[in-house]
């Protein structure tokens, strides 16, 4: 087989034409949507027809399939943003996960002979000098990346992720059209600043298109867990990585979100939730450091004799924590705990939080709420639709007059992942005690917490 054209794989700026396609895809799916879900607010409001959740529930999936077809065809971040929506069963309408999850892994391949050029390229070799066999269907497709079972000339079973050669320019494309479309949103609708949301996406993105830094990512997490049976990593080959392929163990195993899966291997989603939320307090609380994009496509669960082990996958989003966090999210947790709005609002000042009028009493609104909330929310378990739904109405105007406009970007990841290990959790049917399982990490003197010790290596 020829080698690649080069020209293929080198980064270009996206062209103007092709920057101005993207974007009317974009504007013109949201758009639809927007006005969809006015016309139908309109309905429901003065017409009231009795078959209205009907009419939601045709809706709500005419939707989702648009915004699938639209990641199909523009990829890049656009699909990472769809993945994320997928994984909202605690906060989205059920037609929006079934049809959007599938994008976390199934995504239609690239063709063989552009993951063979990939491949040659990187290592300018061909092919069968190095691998005895590679399999021509991926096991897997997703954003950025698939990801294809191989077996080295030296007889290692692997993952070889590949990275789609145009991605880098779609992302960057992307990314300057989120930017618009966020500012006309902001213009719109003027209670939430997402701008940080775009600032994250701007720096975290190249990252994740550089291969080597997330194998990098995943020794590191990988070595927190050294002790643990319970949590993996994979482990890198780094002779045959480079920026856009990343080879590595490949692992088996059912996908975190598949119930029936779980059932056939004997393993308890109670169990599954509980590691999960470990890794998270362990990575997050005393380490500083996280895989900031556990949703199910990223996640494999294996049997085990101790109860499940979690694999983590896919350590391209990964975050480093401020020195000082640990101690904004200890003193909050104090506050929470004391039920002092108060010493809350000074904790959110210390996390960086900020509201409009930039006044410490404001906060100090926002944390009477947070109080009064996460009363209804421990005993509760995880939001649901319904709940973020009354929540969302009965945020007193005195906190929707003075909005937070600004939220540190490291939060910004944080409340992601809050977002998405809810959303599997709730998918799982697993009901933890969150608060419960979150406190001994940050009470200021932890009774050991479950796991072996640790060292802060804040
Ligand atoms: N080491 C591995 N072993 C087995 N399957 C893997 C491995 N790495 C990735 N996969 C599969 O490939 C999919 C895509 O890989 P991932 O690293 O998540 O790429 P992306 O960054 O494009 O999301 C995963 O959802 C998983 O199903
Ligand atoms: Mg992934």
């Amino acid at each position: 087989m020829p080698l690649a054209a080069a020209g293929a794989l080198v980064v270009a700026e996206p062209s103007l034409a092709e920057r101005i396609s993207r974007a009317r895809r974009i504007g013109t799916t949201f758009t639809r949507i927007y006005m969809g879900v006015r016309v139908n607010r309109f309905l429901a409001r003065r017409v009231a027809p009795t078959d209205m959740s009907e009419r939601w529930s045709r809706f709500h999936r005419e939707s989702a399939e648009s915004i699938y077809e639209a990641a199909i065809e523009l990829r890049g971040l656009i699909l990472k943003g769809c993945q994320f929506l997928g994984s909202r069963a605690d906060v989205l309408p059920r037609e929006y996960v079934e049809v959007l999850s599938a994008l976390q892994d199934r995504v239609p391949p690239k063709p063989f002979a552009t993951v063979r050029e990939t491949v040659e390229a990187e290592l300018g070799r061909p092919l069968d000098t190095i691998f005895s066999s590679f399999e021509r269907e991926p096991i897997a497709s997703a954003s950025l990346a698939q990801v294809h079972r191989a077996t080295t000339l030296d007889g290692r079973v692997v993952a070889v992720k590949v990275q789609y050669p145009e991605i880098a320019r779609l992302v960057r494309s992307d990314l300057s059209n989120l930017r618009l479309l966020f500012r006309t949103v902001a213009r719109v609708e003027r209670d939430f600043d997402l701008m940080p949301l775009v600032d994250e996406l701007a720096e975290a993105v190249p990252l994740e298109l550089d291969f080597v830094n997330e194998g990098r990512n995943a020794e590191r997490v990988a070595g927190f867990f050294a002790e643990r049976d319970d949590i993996a990593v994979p482990h890198i080959h780094w002779d045959l990585s480079s920026e856009r392929l990343l080879v590595m163990e490949l692992v088996e195993g059912a996908k975190v979100s598949d119930a029936a899966a779980l059932a056939k291997a004997d393993i308890d989603p109670n169990d599954v939730s509980r590691v999960l939320v470990e890794a998270y307090c362990e990575q997050i609380l005393i380490r500083g450091f996280f895989h900031a994009d556990p949703h199910a496509g990223n996640m494999l669960v294996q049997a085990s004799p101790g109860g499940p082990r979690l694999v983590f996958l896919d350590f391209g989003l990964a975050k480093e924590l401020p020195a000082d966090f640990r101690q904004g999210v200890v003193d909050f947790a104090a506050a929470l705990l004391r039920g002092d709005a108060t010493a809350m609002a000074t904790s959110l000042v210390e996390l960086g939080f900020e509201t409009r009028d930039g006044k410490v009493s404001s906060l100090a609104d926002l944390a009477d709420f947070i109080l009064a909330t996460a009363q209804r929310i421990r005993t509760q378990a995880h939001l649901d639709p319904e709940l973020a739904e009354r929540l969302r109405d009965e945020i007193p105007d005195r906190i929707r007059e003075n909005p937070l406009v600004r939220i540190p970007s490291h939060l910004v990841l944080i409340a992601r992942v809050i977002g998405l290990l809810s959303g599997l959790t709730r998918t799982l049917g697993t009901r933890i005690d969150l608060v419960g399982a979150i406190l001994p990490y940050v009470l200021p003197r932890p009774p050991k917490p479950p796991g072996p010790p640790h060292q802060p290596e804040l």
